[in-house]
C-alpha cells in the first residue's frame, strides 16, 4: 500500500502521515524532510541557492526514488508536488493519492503562523498571504482534484480516514 498525501501547505499533510504510519504500522516519509536530508540543505535555502526549477527537480526524483524502493508506506508530498512534471500520474499510477482538503481560511491562519520555513510565502504580509493562497489554490485545484480519494475537513478524524482509506 503506497499512500501519498496531497495538498495546500499547512492542510496537515505530515500531521495526518504520521497518525496513518502509527496507526497502520507502514513506514512514515516526508518528502521535503527527505530532500533536505539528501540535500544537507533546508527547503528554503535549496530555493534561494539554486532555484525552484532545481528544487522541483529534486523533487521528482525523490518521489521517484522513495517509491520504487518501498513496497508500503504514508508519504507526505509537499504542497506544490502533484503539480509538476507528470507527478500526479505517477502517484495515481503506483498507489493512493489522498487530498487533505482545508479551507482557505483556515489555511492562511495556519500558514501566519508557520510561514518562516516555507519559501514562496516567507516574505508576505498576512493581506498578501490570504490573496496567495487563494490564486495559488485555485491554479492547483485542477490536480489536488486528480485524487483517487479526498478528505474534507469534516471527515478529518483518524478513524473516519482509514475507514474511507479501506473504502477507495
Ligand atoms: C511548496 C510546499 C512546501 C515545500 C516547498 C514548496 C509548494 O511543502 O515543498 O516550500 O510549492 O506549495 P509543504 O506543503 O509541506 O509546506
Amino acid at each position: 500500500m503506497k499512500i501519498f498525501l496531497i495538498g495546500f501547505m499547512g492542510s496537515g499533510k505530515s500531521y495526518w502521515g504520521r497518525k496513518l504510519s502509527e496507526k497502520l504500522t507502514l513506514p512514515f516519509f516526508d518528502l521535503d524532510e527527505q530532500i533536505e536530508s539528501n540535500e544537507g540543505k533546508k527547503i528554503s535555502q535549496i530555493f534561494a541557492e539554486e532555484g525552484e526549477e532545481y528544487f522541483r527537480l529534486l523533487e521528482k526524483d525523490t518521489l521517484h526514488i522513495i517509491t520504487e524502493s518501498h513496497d508500503s508506506f504514508i508519504m507526505a508530498t509537499g504542497g506544490g508536488t502533484p503539480c509538476y512534471f507528470n507527478n500526479i500520474d505517477f502517484m495515481n499510477k503506483t498507489g493512493l493519492a489522498v487530498w487533505i482538503n482545508t479551507p482557505v481560511d483556515i489555511l492562511h491562519e495556519r500558514l501566519i503562523k508557520d510561514k518562516a520555513h516555507r519559501p514562496l510565502i516567507k516574505n508576505l504580509d498576512d493581506v498578501q498571504l490570504k490573496s496567495f493562497i487563494i490564486k495559488k489554490f485555485s491554479d492547483r485545484k485542477i490536480y489536488y482534484e486528480q485524487a483517487e480519494m479526498v478528505v474534507e475537513e469534516n471527515e478529518k478524524s483518524l478513524d473516519k480516514i482509514v475507514e474511507k482509506l479501506f473504502h477507495a
